[in-house]
């Protein structure tokens, strides 16, 4: 039988995503990617594959990228949650790895995304000077279906030296 989803069970979570709390009546079951885009309105964290595969729902969590279509949203309580709306929501000054991909034409229809931006943002803390190797490594674990992926790779290091630029102003 199913069971529907008003029958479902509920908790009261309490979710810090970009720096704000959130306090949600959620049901148990439910994944913190559709938390984020469907509760909190936070669109830019994008569901590709639902299964742990593409990447495009990578978000940060204490820092660390994680598939938010693969956690219960309730795990992500007493975390920081860092979506990429978190790493830069305004066009007009984008933070380092958006400008970077903007530099290097990293995109092209943007639905992977996303997902790139929140996982080179934690890896190029701890890898500030990643050779062209470790830069395709640092983001092998994303699909992106339109660029072939040399202009992400580029991407990657220039967000680097963006950041090394703006660490040492
Ligand atoms: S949607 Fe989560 S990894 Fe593809
Ligand atoms: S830019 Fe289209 S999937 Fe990557």
């Amino acid at each position: 039988m199913t069971e529907s989803l008003d029958t479902e069970p509920t908790s009261t979570i309490r979710l810090t995503v970009n720096g704000t709390l959130h306090v949600l009546e959620v049901p148990d079951r439910k994944l913190l990617s559709d938390v984020l885009r469907q509760d909190l309105e936070l669109t830019g964290t994008h569901v590709g594959c639902e299964h742990g595969v593409c990447g495009a729902c990578t978000v940060q969590l204490d820092g660390e990228p994680v598939r938010s279509c693969l956690m219960f949203a309730g795990s992500a309580q007493g975390h920081e949650v860092t979506t990429v709306e978190g790493i830069g929501d305004d066009p007009e000054h984008p933070a380092d790895v958006q400008q970077a991909f903007i530099d290097c034409h990293g995109l092209q229809c943007g639905f992977c995304t996303p997902g790139f931006i929140t996982t080179i943002d934690a890896y190029i803390d701890e890898n500030p000077h990643p050779s062209e190797e470790e830069a395709r490594e640092a983001v092998s674990g994303n699909l992106c279906r339109c660029t072939g992926y040399q202009n992400i790779v580029s991407a990657v290091q220039r967000a680097a030296e963006l950041r090394a630029e703006g660490a040492s102003q």
